[in-house]
């Protein structure tokens, strides 16, 4: 598949000396979900944010169409912003408190010269593929519940016509059944508006939900990306295996790691995982493994090809 958005070795540090994010190349196809998993400040957002043109990469380029969105101007950078839209894990930083639901869509409509008659026809038809009653329009932020929130935050994503939506910890509020209903209209939405989701998360059970494709950050860097199946059945980075191993719902013995967390402003010499890695040898200090190729679309980092967890060690009962 050709990729509609893609990172290539995108890096970022900031003033403060923390490198956020470190090589990370990334590619979503048309339609297609791309899940971004990791324990939170591994680089999830601060990527995000770097593909869709709000920061700056350091070293690197991100592409759109083939374009480079880093060095788009005028036209060419409006077409953009109104092509990629985020929803973010906090409606109210999208909704403007002070405007009811049908001042927020056309503002944002309006902000992309979409004219006034389109305008007025899309605002029911964009309340009613988001599951809210049309008459939802007349509502302000404070007057709806959380999961009625984050529907009128994806119908103010919608609105400009995206090609690829950036959901960063979108239903990370949500309590468990809202949540569910809040991915199965995302999926809706997929199958019939071709929407590709770049779909950022700390919860892998949420990611396993709606990922095509899954990319596992850790301390800044990507360690494992696969397809979603590929990696359920068979993760092959210790990192992404204990992950899997500490979510519920996916039947899998708990392996609990107790070496400690690194720092993004002080990371370890070699692998970042080294310091909590139970089957860490000494070459990983010398330096953090390249990804290579362990199936079918399927990247690793680790020193290890097949590597091993031994439960009988390190697992307890979930
Ligand atoms: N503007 C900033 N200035 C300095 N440091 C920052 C800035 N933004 C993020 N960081 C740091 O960069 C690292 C990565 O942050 P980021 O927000 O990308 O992580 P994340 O994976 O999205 O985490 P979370 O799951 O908590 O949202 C963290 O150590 C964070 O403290
Ligand atoms: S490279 Fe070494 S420390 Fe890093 S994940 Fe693999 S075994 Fe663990
Ligand atoms: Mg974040």
């Amino acid at each position: 598949m050709t990729a509609l958005l893609e990172a290539q070795d995108i890096s970022k540090t900031f003033g403060n000396g923390v490198r956020a994010v470190s090589s990370v190349s990334l590619h979503v196809g048309r339609g297609e979900t791309l899940g971004i998993v990791g324990e939170s400040g591994w680089g999830k957002s601060t990527t995000a944010k770097m593909l869709l043109r709000l920061l700056q990469p350091d070293e690197g380029v991100v592409l759109f169409d083939g374009a480079d969105v880093h060095r788009m101007r005028g036209s060419a950078l409006r077409d953009l912003r109104r092509r990629m839209q985020i929803v973010p894990q906090n409606p109210q930083t999208s909704l403007n408190p002070r405007l009811t639901l049908q001042s927020s869509l056309e503002f944002n409509m309006r902000a992309h010269g979409i004219r006034a008659v389109e305008r007025g026809r899309r605002i029911p038809d964009l309340l009613d593929r988001v599951g809210l009653d049309p008459s939802y329009a007349r509502r302000y932020p404070h007057q709806l519940s959380g999961g009625q929130l984050q529907r009128a935050a994806i119908a103010r994503a919608l609105a400009t016509g995206p090609d690829v939506v950036v959901c960063d910890e979108a239903v990370s509020a949500l309590d468990k059944s809202v949540q569910a209903q809040v991915l199965n209209l995302l999926a809706t939405l997929q199958r019939d508006l071709g929407i590709a989701y770049v779909f950022i998360s700390h919860d892998l059970a949420v990611v396993e939900h709606i990922a095509d494709r899954v990319a596992v950050m850790y301390l800044g860097r990507v360690v494992e990306q696969a397809p979603a199946d590929a990696l359920w059945k068979g993760a092959r980075h210790p990192y992404t295996i204990t992950l899997l191993s500490s979510t519920p719902g996916l039947g899998r013995e708990r392996i609990v790691l107790d070496g400690e967390l690194p720092s993004p402003a002080d990371p370890p010499s070699g692998c970042g995982f080294r310091t909590r890695c139970p089957i860490a040898v000494a070459a990983c200090a010398d330096e953090w493994p390249l990804l290579t190729v362990r199936g079918a679309d399927h990247l690793a980092a680790c020193v290890h090809h097949r590597p091993q967890l031994a439960p009988a060690v390190t697992a307890v009962p979930a």
